[in-house]
């Protein structure tokens, strides 16, 4: 098990390039599915989901090749399997994105119920619920969703619970139905955008991704396509997160600042300077932090994934603020974590009281999840002391190279295996 040993105290300034969205790119991969054409996507995160998801088409019988650090090319040509292997699905919930695409080219799937981040829970009937009105026939049996349906054929589907998942796994099979869907009451985030700009350039027909509904015309066949993942709009607001918890500045370089303003303004309201250029941001520490309430909403508000890094920023803020997560319901696993590095939090439902000003110590913790993980990576250098955090696979899951990033911004941060240290550089 590896394992970073974090010092404390340390105040991160410079500049970061951010990585292609994890969000995005474990969407992307298994849409590539619905061509028997070449697909080449660029910009690809270098992070565990990727490489599993690629492990998943390779398995499915996708011929791919990589072309440099972060561009890969996928030939579906040769797909029959209509099972992704279960070794390999449980590792990642995105890899239910296959209900979507295989039974859009396929007209069956059989996928394995999806597991996960531990957020609380996590249903999928808003999917099911679309398959069923598109058509498609559900059985599930031993642990394994098995859809299968003739013909698909398009309808009009309002979700109940604006959702990510759903919207995808919809968008990717009412692509290619027969005739129009139209989705309501849909997930707005980025990453819809990406998807839709994506299915398009394969030669789909979806209009209004980025509002409310969606509109589909589903094609017969789809063509290859090239397409540049976009910025990780997350890791973008971690590191600006670390910016103002540190008492920094840095600078984030190659992000949309569109996809980051509930972000910025959120960071503005706690004290933070932030400067806007067209393809980067910086965020300056510049006076004591202010206490403030944090509420999670879908895009555009305020990301969930953001809450567990914006709770740390605010335990530096002196003074009680309060975070409401409205996304999911058991998203405070960090909440004892952060505790017991010293930090006063109270936890109510969903609700979060936080007593901010008290400066944390370093102590040995455990990353409950991929966004935990960061939260606590960034706790740990606001501490007092070393901090030794575990269970760092969750942070190699969504995150390219962070240690490797937060070195070149000044940390000094240790990842170390049962075997001793792997990495002997440090800023
Ligand atoms: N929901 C339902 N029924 C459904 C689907 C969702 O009730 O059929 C509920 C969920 O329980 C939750 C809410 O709807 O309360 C929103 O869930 P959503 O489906 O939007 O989440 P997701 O697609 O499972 C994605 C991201 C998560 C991110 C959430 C919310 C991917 C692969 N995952 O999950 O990312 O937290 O949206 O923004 O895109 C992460 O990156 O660390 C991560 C967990």
């Amino acid at each position: 098990m590896e394992k970073f040993i974090v010092k404390g105290r340390k105040t991160l300034s410079g500049k970061v390039r951010i990585s292609g969205s994890k969000n995005s790119a474990v969407a992307l991969l298994p849409a590539a599915v619905m061509t028997s054409e070449m697909v080449t996507l660029e910009n690809l995160p270098d992070i565990t989901d990727v490489r599993t998801m690629i492990n998943i088409l390779e398995n499915l019988g996708v011929s791919i090749r990589r072309r440099g650090r972060d561009t890969i090319e996928l030939k579906p040509g040769n797909l029959t399997k209509i099972a992704p292997a279960y070794d390999l699905v449980k590792k990642m919930r995105a890899s239910y994105y296959f209900m979507g695409s295989l039974l859009g080219r396929f007209g069956q799937a059989e996928v394995p119920i999806p597991g996960g981040c531990d957020l609380g829970p996590r249903p999928i009937d808003q999917h099911l619920k679309g398959f069923t009105a598109l058509g498609a026939d559900i059985n599930i049996e031993h642990g394994m969703i098995k859809l299968s349906a003739k013909k698909l054929t398009g309808a009009r589907i309002y979700f109940d619970v604006v959702s990510i998942g759903a919207t995808i796994n919809l968008m990717l099979a009412a692509a290619a139905a027969e005739g129009k869907t139209i989705l309501e009451n849909v997930a707005k985030e980025p990453e819809i955008v990406d998807l839709a700009n994506f299915l398009n350039a394969m030669g789909a027909s979806v209009k209004g991704a980025g509002t409310d509904v969606i509109r589909i015309e589903g094609v017969k066949n789809f063509n290859g396509a090239v397409h540049s993942v976009i910025p990780d709009r997350i890791e973008a607001g971690t590191f600006m997160m670390a910016a103002a918890s540190t008492g920094g500045k840095i600078t984030v370089e190659d992000v949309i600042p569109k996809h980051l303003e509930a972000i910025t303004a959120k960071i503005i309201e706690i004290g933070g300077k932030v400067e806007v250029e067209p393809e980067s941001i910086t965020v300056e520490y510049v006076s004591p932090l202010v206490p403030s309430d944090l509420k999670t909403f879908p895009y555009p508000g305020f990301p969930t994934d953001l809450q567990p890094p914006g709770m740390v920023l605010l335990t530096a803020a002196k003074g009680l603020s309060v975070i409401t997560e409205n996304v999911f319901d058991g998203r405070f696993n960090h909440v004892d974590e952060l505790k017991r590095m010293g930090a006063r939090i109270k936890v109510e439902g969903r609700t979060a009281l936080i007593e901010g000003g008290v400066p944390l110590s370093g102590a040995p913790v455990t990353a409950t999840d991929l966004r935990s993980g960061a939260a606590l990576i960034i706790a740990a250098l606001t501490a007092d002391g070393e901090s030794q955090i575990s269970a760092v696979e969750h942070v190699d899951r969504g995150y390219d190279k962070f240690e490797q990033k937060l070195i070149e911004l000044g940390a000094e941060i240790y990842r170390t295996s049962d075997d001793g240290i792997l990495n002997l550089h440090s800023g």
